[in-house]
């Protein structure tokens, strides 16, 4: 029965920009699975956990690699840049983690060298008209345009066959030349198969078919969690469109990214910081550009994991979270970072948009309009004093519980899980969400 909690599936998905803090929900909450999945994106994603004290950051193995006991599987959804993600597999081993349990899926695109390239040439390009997206420049957007194109396109099972891969790189690098003429290494199959040679025989004993691998886990009771990468107002269809990465980010990309129907996933968890934050281009209502972003921006730590670039800063906007919470259909809302407001005397929540046309309390498809709004904003009184040792809403300062009463009235969701700090011990088990195993793991 799906609705037993023990045999049911979890998905913790960003509901911002990104960087919501889902890696350290997903290390919490993993220890009661049996699999913790990714479904999209590629090495663009960056999910960072503490644990005893000592920081990792992972960008294409899913946090469940610091598992022991659970599978850490990357879904046929992501792209993946073979090159980052032995580099990855070895960085962790070298600081002692078992990376034995992970799985990569057979049907995954790759990123190639190349990909990284036509990024890089098109961000160049667009922002002489001032017109770049600020991607990562990690080779997604070309990865799955060239897995739409189909013809050109490389997969992990290609890598397994000398002949189809010399084959499927010979195609690539003739299309590629012809739009990119001059390519050098990048574009010489000899050159890039040469480069892929090592690195397919330290991934070969982790790929598999994910897809039979996961229903039989389902078949046998185990319960999965999918781990969401980028977030949903970067969803290529559901975001702010242009400015957007390249894959379904929201949960709506679970079923297509690992073949698992979403009828197994019954707790959706929605991650939304405190604040909001964003990195590269595009609107963003609440932003603050002032001592106040800057505060919250050193406070909350809120540069890239992947670029190292400053993130954009501001304040809550709950017209984007309701937005993004009926996207995902999420069960529980995951408040993060919420200690990086202490100190502030007001804080300020978004519940509206003033357009030319009036207020609107809806989210807006059209990213040149919702640039142009201006935030309507709700004014509560500050929390002070240290929380990052509370562990119940009741330990929280009165004015810290208001705020996320306020939140989850208005998004129309209940709050699960609050964050107070990086560690995985410092959180708030609002809604008894986290299991015996989760509980206890300190
Ligand atoms: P791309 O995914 O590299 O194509 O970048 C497209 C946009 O999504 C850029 O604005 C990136 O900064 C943003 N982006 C992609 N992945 C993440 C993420 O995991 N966190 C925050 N921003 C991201």
């Amino acid at each position: 029965m799906k609705s037993d909690r023990e045999h049911a599936s979890t998905a913790v998905i960003g509901l911002q920009w990104g960087d919501e803090g889902k890696g350290k929900l997903v290390d919490v909450l993993g220890r009661d699975h049996d699999a913790v999945v990714r479904y999209n994106g590629g090495a663009n994603a960056g999910h960072s956990i503490v644990i005893g004290g000592e920081r990792f950051a992972v960008h294409l193995i899913p946090v469940g690699v610091f598992l022991p006991g659970v599978l850490a599987v990357i879904g046929n959804g992501v792209v993946i840049d073979p090159e980052t993600l032995v580099r990855e597999l070895e960085g962790l081993e070298a600081r002692g983690i078992d990376t034995s349990g992970l799985r990569i899926s057979s049907r995954a695109h790759i990123v190639m060298p190349y990909h990284k390239l036509e990024d890089a040439a098109r961000e160049e390009r667009a922002g002489a008209d001032g017109k770049a997206i600020g991607t990562t420049r990690r080779g997604i957007g070309p990865a799955y345009a060239d897995k739409a194109q189909r013809r050109g396109a490389i997969r992990v099972i290609d890598l397994l066959d000398a002949q189809r891969l010399r084959e499927r790189v010979e195609e690539a690098c003739r299309i590629k030349s012809a739009m990119f003429p001059g390519g050098g290494e990048e574009l010489d199959p000899k050159m890039l198969i040469a480069r892929l040679g090592p690195i397919i025989e330290r991934l070969r004993a982790h790929v598999c078919d994910t897809t039979y691998l996961l229903h039989d886990l389902l078949a046998q009771g185990r319960r999965l969690l999918f781990e969401g990468a980028n977030a949903t107002l970067l969803d290529v269809d559901h975001g702010t469109y242009p400015y957007v990465t390249a894959s379904n980010a929201s949960a709506l990309g679970i079923p297509a990214g690992t073949g698992v129907p979403m009828s197994h996933v019954s707790t959706i968890i929605g991650v939304a910081k405190a604040y909001s934050t964003r990195v590269g281009a595009g609107a963003m209502p609440t932003e603050q550009v002032n001592a106040l972003g800057d505060r919250i921006r050193e406070r909350g730590r809120e540069y890239g994991t992947t670029t190292g670039r400053p993130r954009r800063v501001g304040w809550i906007d709950l017209v984007a979270l309701r937005y993004a919470a009926m996207i995902n259909g999420i069960t529980h809302l995951g408040v993060t970072l919420l200690d990086v407001l202490e100190g502030l005397d007001e804080l300020h929540l978004c519940v509206g948009y003033r357009t030319g046309g009036g207020v609107t309390n809806r989210f807006l498809p059209d990213g040149r309009e919702l640039a142009r709004v201006e935030a309507v904003y709700e004014t509560m009184p500050g929390f002070f004093g240290d929380i990052s040792g509370a562990r119940q809403m009741s330990d929280l300062p009165k004015e810290a519980r208001n705020y996320l009463t306020r939140i989850e009235e208005f998004v129309g969701v209940p709050i699960g899980l609050v964050s107070v700090g990086p560690d995985r011990s410092q959180i708030v088990d609002a809604a008894g969400i986290l299991g015996a195993r989760a509980v206890n793991s300190g």
